[in-house]
């Protein structure tokens, strides 16, 4: 009986599976990394799905200028929220910084939201990182970015967070889903 498949094409087939074993996630909303673990900005967040904006949010007693921060992530890890409560291995998150301002156009009272700050970006991914969770910021310009140190970020996310390192407690879509499922941290309410 003759193979159907001729041994060459089975070569190259074999030479592909192979290769795209090997080759890095591409999948749009997964994080990117130059050789030296750098992570490459995430270009696309604006079609990602919109969690909250937090208006002038500070954690310490002073308050800088107001800025809003406009959090997203990408929709394959919301669809995983919905269905345990748990944020799943290469979720990333961005929180957009930008000025407020209240006066323009026909605006009388009220903010809206102008230029761009910055923004700082959270990965989860076990693969990468010793600590799980780690934490970088861009600006317009910055095309990767190395993780800021644990001492800064990190701590305070695994300190005060409300679902892992997720601050699932100003996220109103998310808070019941979370409580829901168990992950919910209510200590995470109390002034700590
Ligand atoms: C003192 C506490 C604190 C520190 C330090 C801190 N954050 Fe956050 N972070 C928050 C809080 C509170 C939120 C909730 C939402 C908001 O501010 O709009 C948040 C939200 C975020 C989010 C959105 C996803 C989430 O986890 O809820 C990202 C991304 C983020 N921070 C990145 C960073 C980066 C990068 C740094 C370090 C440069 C940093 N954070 C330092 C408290 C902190």
């Amino acid at each position: 009986m003759r193979c159907l498949i001729p041994a060459s094409l089975m070569v190259v087939a074999l030479a592909a599976t192979i290769l795209l074993a090997a080759s890095p996630d591409t999948t749009p909303g997964r994080p990117q990394y130059t050789g030296g673990n750098q992570l490459l900005r995430p270009t696309s967040y604006r079609e990602w799905i919109f969690l909250s904006s937090g208006l002038g949010m500070s954690y310490s007693a002073q308050a800088g200028h107001e800025m809003f921060t406009n959090v997203f992530v990408p929709q394959w890890a919301y669809l995983e929220f919905l269905k345990s409560g748990k944020w799943p291995d290469k979720t990333m998150f961005v929180v957009e910084e930008r000025a407020a301002t209240s006066k323009g156009s026909i605006n009388k009272v009220g903010h809206y939201q102008t230029d761009s700050m910055g923004m700082g970006v959270e990965v989860k991914d076990e693969t990468h990182f010793p600590e799980k969770w780690a934490y970088f910021n861009f600006d317009e310009d910055t095309k990767s970015a190395s993780a800021n140190p644990k001492a800064g970020c990190w701590s305070c996310h695994e300190q005060h967070a409300a679902v892992e390192h997720v601050f699932v407690q100003f996220y109103p879509t998310l808070k019941p889903v979370a409580k829901k499922f168990g992950t919910y941290r209510e200590a995470a309410e109390n002034v700590q």
